[in-house]
């Protein structure tokens, strides 16, 4: 591998808290070891468009606190044919770019890891998605902040749920993955949460409801994954409302106000982690690993490995405990 002197940095797929602390990070430790940092705005669009921004480590002044991305992002269609993956090498190439740091979810790495095998280009993924669905890393930028920005709706609603004796089923994003609802509903309180990963009939729902109503509740909040093979909130709710009349029931869908706003502590530090060990991984002549968090330690695992998410798993002794603490 030859000598790395100009790095590349870039944010895609959906923006997540957390972001701008990382590419901060990304675009000082670069600095900081006499390596020129190049940002590419809107992803992998920026690349096939020459986006490019030459960065200086005052670029990156005054965005820890920030949510969003200054790089901007975006979900593009074209670099996934080889024709854009090959456009997109040249023109990297033709801007000295060496290596690359991207900051993103599945769809990001695997980009990162299909140009990477296909030019032999070193790359760092460093897992940034609300989603909380990569298997390298315990925790994704972003997931802290987002399950946070829940529970504080969670909250309100109860509020007004408890004044009224309503029922509220509260949609939550994530994908296929059930992690933002889980972490939010045993943190909020929940009821109930309903889970991609789990499958949880209607019935059961209603039988769990009608048990705590006769244990006296007199409000109740259900937490709907957006990935539920149910249908959504809308949907549940509707169901649950045709057999159990019990409550007066609402629908939420908290929708993108979930990726916005100033990430916590937690997401600004593993924000500058994770920047901060991409950059040195790829100095110390390491590629095609997703920078992670395992544990409290920093690691590195091979992007085959964490795109692998069939190995990834909801914690069950979670799900049993929001069964046992809203009886
Ligand atoms: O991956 C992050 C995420 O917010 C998911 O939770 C959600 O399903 C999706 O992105 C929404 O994507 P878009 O912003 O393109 O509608």
């Amino acid at each position: 591998m030859s000598e790395i002197k100009k790095i590349g940095v870039f944010t895609s797929g959906g923006d997540a808290p957390g972001m701008n602390a990382c590419i901060r990070a990304v675009v000082r430790t670069a600095i900081f070891k006499n390596i020129e940092v190049v940002g590419i705005r809107q992803g992998y669009q920026g690349m096939l468009e020459c986006n490019f921004w030459d960065m200086t480590a005052r670029d990156v002044g005054n965005i820890i606190h920030i949510g969003g991305t200054i790089l901007k992002t975006a979900r593009c269609l074209e670099f996934k044919t080889a024709e854009g993956t090959k456009k997109a090498y040249e023109n990297l190439k033709a801007h000295g770019i060496d290596a690359l740091v991207a900051i993103g979810g599945d769809g990001t790495a695997n980009g990162a890891d299909r140009l990477s095998r296909t030019f032999d280009i070193p790359v760092m993924c460093i897992p940034g998605t609300i989603d909380n669905d990569l298997n390298g890393s315990d925790f994704t930028l972003g997931f802290d902040t987002a399950t946070n920005t829940v529970i504080e709706a969670i909250d309100k609603i109860r509020d007004t749920a408890a004044s009224h004796d309503r029922l509220f089923f509260i949609e939550v994003m994530g994908r296929d993955s059930g992690c933002i609802a889980l972490h939010a509903g045993i943190a909020g309180g929940a009821e109930a949460v309903l889970l991609p990963e789990r499958e949880t009939a209607i019935d059961e729902l209603i039988e769990k409801l009608s048990s705590q109503a006769k244990n006296k509740k007199t409000s109740s909040i259900v937490i709907v994954a957006e990935g539920d093979k149910n249908g959504g909130a809308y949907h549940v709710a509707a169901r649950v409302k045709e057999k159990f009349d019990f409550y007066d029931s609402k629908v939420t869908i908290l929708g993108h106000l979930q990726r916005g706003g100033s990430p916590s502590s937690f997401d600004r530090i593993l924000a500058s982690r994770l920047g901060f060990a991409a950059v040195k991984a790829l100095l110390n002549g390491r590629t095609r690993q997703m920078v992670g968090l395992r544990g409290n330690a920093i690691v590195l695992t091979p992007l085959e490995e964490a795109l692998n998410i069939s190995h990834f798993k909801l914690e069950d002794d979670l799900l049993e405990m929001i069964n046992v603490l809203s009886i």
